[in-house]
């Protein structure tokens, strides 16, 4: 008989403990950061209608919140502001008594083990909901440096463990550093927003942080969905910079973006499964459309074997519970 010329690669696929051996991506809970929004006021636990399972709280309900997550394993947390009161120049986003000052104290008084990520931006703060200082209908560069910098800065103080600028502005990695090795936060890394798509799939996140912009739109900070090697410009910027951590936003439209930026630079690599990405798996979910436990374990396996080390994500807990059963 001839010899036939192939390989049987599905002797490796034979039984779970043969796949399980060779399986080359572990998804983990130890990836995960979950995000909260810390809304002001008291008593407050708010459904976001676009994000089911995602809520608004109050700091008074951070404490059964934290230990929720505590009890899943999940040891990070990413915090948003939804201040009462907004202006131009964003105050709240770098007063002293601000909502995410005050939560990120909270939370490292009563779960001094839980590493606090603070976003670093104006837009949840400012009336007209860009993320950094306007004049004539544009967002100032150098002068939004300075106020992100002292946003961050009193992010530190207030004890936060990693500091998250979201805001894209040029420089924004160097003036950070600077900023806080000034004020003696030499330890404090900085995970940026390096590379942030202008994308229509942050919808659901700017109902639930009160963000859209009031006038335009993001596109002359963000960048356009269409550039790769913009996304490694960007990259290569902030590491010069000083970044700890490179987060590529979103991430499942942008895959390819997060292996070259893996391949080119020797960060730990964030994925953010945004807010978009999220909605639409609930939403095909209620209606019975799709099986998400094994969709949103697919995706966030696709992430990491794209490149992704860390993923945050809003089905944190969902995720820890599949997989501790
Ligand atoms: C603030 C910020 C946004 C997100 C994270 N930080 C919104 C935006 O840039 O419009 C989006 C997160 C998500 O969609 O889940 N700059
Ligand atoms: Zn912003």
């Amino acid at each position: 008989m001839k010899e036939l010329l192939f390989q049987r690669h599905r002797r490796l696929r034979s039984s779970e403990s043969m796949r399980a051996m060779v399986r080359e991506t572990q998804l983990s809970t130890d990836d995960l950061i979950y995000p909260i929004f810390v809304v002001e006021g008291n008593n407050i636990k708010n459904e976001v209608g676009s994000m089911p399972g995602v809520y608004q709280v109050s700091l008074d309900h951070l404490s059964v919140e934290l230990e929720e997550l505590v009890d899943l394993g999940i040891r990070s947390v990413l915090l948003f502001g939804v201040p009462k009161d907004k202006d131009e120049v964003g105050t709240q986003a770098y007063c002293e008594t601000g909502i995410v000052q005050e939560a990120i104290r909270k939370i490292k008084k009563e779960f001094p083990e839980m590493l606090t990520v603070a976003d670093t931006c104006l837009c949840e703060y400012t009336s007209h909901g860009h993320c950094g200082v306007i004049k004539d209908g544009d967002v100032l560069n150098d002068e939004s440096l300075e106020l992100i910098v002292q946003t961050a800065v009193s992010q530190a103080k207030a004890g936060a463990d990693i500091i998250a600028p979201s805001n894209m502005m040029d420089g924004f990695v160097a003036a950070i550093r600077k900023g806080l090795d000034e004020a003696g936060f030499v330890n404090i890394p900085i995970m940026s927003y390096a590379v942030k798509y202008a994308s229509a799939f942050y919808g659901p996140f700017r109902d639930a942080a009160g963000s859209a912009p009031q006038f335009g739109d993001r596109k002359t900070y963000q960048m356009d969905p269409a550039n790769r090697l913009e996304a490694l410009r960007e990259a290569e910027s902030d590491v010069r910079e000083g970044a700890d951590f490179l987060i590529v936003k979103p991430a499942l439209s942008y895959m390819d973006i997060m292996r070259d930026v893996k391949n080119n630079f020797h960060v730990p690599v964030v994925a953010y499964n945004v807010s978009g990405e999220y909605a639409m798996v609930k939403a095909a979910a209620q209606n019975g459309w799709i099986d998400e436990k094994r969709i949103v374990l697919e995706k966030l396996t696709s992430m990491k074997r794209a490149g992704a080390d860390i993923i945050i994500t809003y089905a944190a807990k969902d995720v820890a519970r599949w997989l501790s059963e």
